[in-house]
């Protein structure tokens, strides 16, 4: 059966550790930004009326590119703004279009003040944020983040019901980098609903000022009951995670990293995991591709023994191949093993920059004491 995700009062980062982080256990905290101007912005009039003049990238469903052609790095936008989009999208257009998972907007990011809890093992430079908007229909299609942090998912304005899925179950989920081959958007209700029981899916559907979190590594999948806006905010990746961040982001990796997620554990119980991973990632090969291969293979192995109590990963052998054409396009863009023999190419590592750091001031830290970045 799917299970209701808990919703309670925004704990104390202490009680947030070891109630849901350690456990690795999804949650909805009440409050998260109480007393904020940010929770006054709960209806479309009034994010109109503070963001509407924001420019923002429009585009169809992020995922569409991928499940038609394996690749992420091709969908196109188009530029309007706030206002422009949900002017666009009241008129009934199509409900792919959306902005994904944009640098949510300074001036937004700007008024909020993080609650403790998003401190946690995590230096205030690197806390990240994107933000998401959408329409009635749209979805997020099934996928994991490959990016190793905790996240916090604040729902502004509108409704959406969120599924998760622990990681031990990608057995079941058809994995293709890190997108399910999984089509629940296409699913008859009923059939959905049978699905996820069976990979034991939590759910819950956010309210304006529900801030969701989830461990690192789960599958998500996000219906938009409205229209929505929301944003995230990413944090607390470890020293282990920092290594694991800097190979290719598969099922095997995920399997693994979600084994990893606490130095003193992954320390304590998978030392040897470790060394071999931080071999890999420093051996030089001719070509990333090569590198890919080799970090591949040791994560295949290694998921056998790390995730011996997950559902093993034998259905992604069929999309091996699908998976090597994603990293060659991946690799040639510099996103993953950029050896010497790969031929530089022009265009911008967007992963890079996301890389780079934007963080908030603490309450207790003097203005501009926090890098930023400039969009
Ligand atoms: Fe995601």
């Amino acid at each position: 059966m799917t299970r209701a995700i808990e919703r309670v009062a925004t704990p104390t980062a202490r009680a947030f550790e070891s109630d849901y982080l350690r456990p690795q256990q999804p949650v909805v905290f009440r409050g998260f930004f109480a007393g904020q101007d940010v929770e006054r912005i709960d209806t479309l009039e009034q994010a109109v009326a503070r963001l509407g003049h924001v420019r923002v990238p429009v585009n169809q469903q992020f995922f569409r590119d991928f499940l038609r052609f394996g690749d992420l790095t091709t969908h196109r936008s188009v530029e309007m703004t706030l206002r422009e989009y949900f002017a666009l999208v009241a008129q009934g257009p199509s409900s792919d279009l959306g902005i994904s998972g944009q640098p949510t907007p300074v001036e937004l990011r700007n008024a909020l003040r993080l609650p403790d809890l998003c401190y946690y093992n995590c230096d205030v430079s690197r806390i990240a944020s994107k933000w998401f908007v959408g329409t009635s229909g749209s979805t997020a299609h099934l996928h994991f983040d490959g990016d190793h942090q905790h996240v916090v998912l604040y729902q502004m304005v509108g409704r959406r019901r969120v599924y998760l899925v622990h990681p031990r179950w990608s057995g079941r989920l058809f994995p293709i980098f890190y997108a399910s081959a999984v089509m629940l958007e296409n699913c008859p209700e009923e059939e959905k609903r049978r699905w996820l029981d069976s990979v034991e899916a939590w759910e819950c559907t956010l309210e304006p000022g529900d801030a969701l979190y989830w461990p690192p590594h789960y599958w998500h999948y996000i219906e938009y009951l409205e229209p929505t806006l929301a944003f995230n905010l990413r944090f607390g990746r470890g020293r282990t995670a920092n290594l694991l961040n800097r190979l290719h982001p598969d099922a095997y990796m995920q399997g693994i990293g979600s084994k990893l997620v606490h130095d003193d554990e992954a320390e304590r119980d998978w030392a040897p995991v470790v060394s071999d991973l931080e071999a890999a990632h420093a051996r030089r090969f001719a070509t990333g591709f090569e590198k890919y291969l080799h970090v591949r293979e040791r994560l295949v192995e290694h998921h056998r023994s790390v995730c011996a109590d997950y559902v093993p990963l034998d259905c992604c052998v069929p999309y091996q191949d699908a998976e090597e054409r994603i990293m060659k396009r991946y690799i040639a863009l510099g996103y993953y093993y950029a050896e010497e023999g790969d031929a530089p190419v022009a265009i911008p590592n967007p992963r890079a920059a996301s890389a780079s750091g934007d963080g908030w001031p603490r309450e207790d830290e003097p203005p501009g004491a926090t890098s930023r970045v400039s969009r």
